[in-house]
């Protein structure tokens, strides 16, 4: 398959400009492997900065957005916004908006749409919550998130899809294989082998090296290792 080996780091609600200003200077300093393409996602308020002081070899994705143009929406930030300041990629669908702001699948799939049509790129993400796994319908749960999401892609070299799951690293490739079946099935078997799907489930620089050696598993969204040196390992765990 020609899927890059793709790595998004995932900054959240973390860190105020002088400590990203530090973790951007290492970032930049870094060697990024030529086959593999590198996001990060910084707090809306810090796009604008982190576009400026990140060099040209990592794109920049904002971290939500919503699903218009513009309008009485307080709080919220547009596509268009979000590629004004220079940015290309937005994170939909995470687990903490569908889980602590109640996004529903609904929403984020008007969300994914809206920021396709708008030209930005999509990291999709996708994931069951413990009680879900416990009771035994993660595939469900998982392929329900996954259709809505396919059913707003039009145009699958835009879209990565993320999971995030509550199981153990052991069983991220035989999950992500499950995604690739799904794609094959409901979309179409060039699309199976063409689309990203990264695992982001606490990734760490000692954890990377062997999950990326899994065959499904085409890469990493990366939360709080992502805001340490260690995140430089994880871009390099393909190497
Ligand atoms: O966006 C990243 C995922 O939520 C994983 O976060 O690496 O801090 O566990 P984490």
């Amino acid at each position: 398959p020609s899927r890059k080996f793709f790595v998004v780091g995932n900054w959240k609600m973390n860190e105020q400009k002088q400590n990203l200003g530090e973790l951007i200077g290492t970032l930049n300093a870094a060697k990024v492997p030529a086959d593999t393409e590198v996001v990060r996602a910084p707090p809306t308020a810090y796009i604008d900065f982190a576009q400026q002081k990140l060099d040209s070899k990592t794109a920049v994705a904002a971290q939500n957005c919503y699903k218009v143009t513009n309008g009485d929406f307080t709080g919220d930030i547009s596509p268009g916004m979000i590629k004004d300041c220079g940015a290309t990629w937005v994170v939909l669908g995470h687990s903490e908006r569908r889980h602590v702001f109640e996004e529903s699948d609904e929403l984020i799939g008007h969300k994914v749409a809206h920021a396709l049509s708008e030209g930005l790129r999509v990291i999709a993400c996708i994931g069951e919550k413990l009680d879900e796994r416990e009771a035994g319908i993660t595939e469900k749960v998982i392929f329900q998130q996954t259709k809505v999401i396919a059913d707003n892609v039009k145009d699958w070299s835009k879209a990565v899809l993320a999971y995030e799951p509550t199981a153990t690293p052991q069983q991220a490739q035989e999950v992500h294989e499950k995604f690739r079946g799904w794609l094959e099935s409901n979309v179409s078997e060039a699309v199976a082998q063409s689309t990203g799907i990264i695992y982001g489930g606490s990734v760490t620089g000692a954890t990377c090296k062997e999950q990326a050696s899994q065959p499904d598993v085409d890469g990493f969204l990366v939360g709080v290792a992502s805001l340490k040196p260690e995140f430089v390992d994880i871009i390099n765990a393909k190497q």
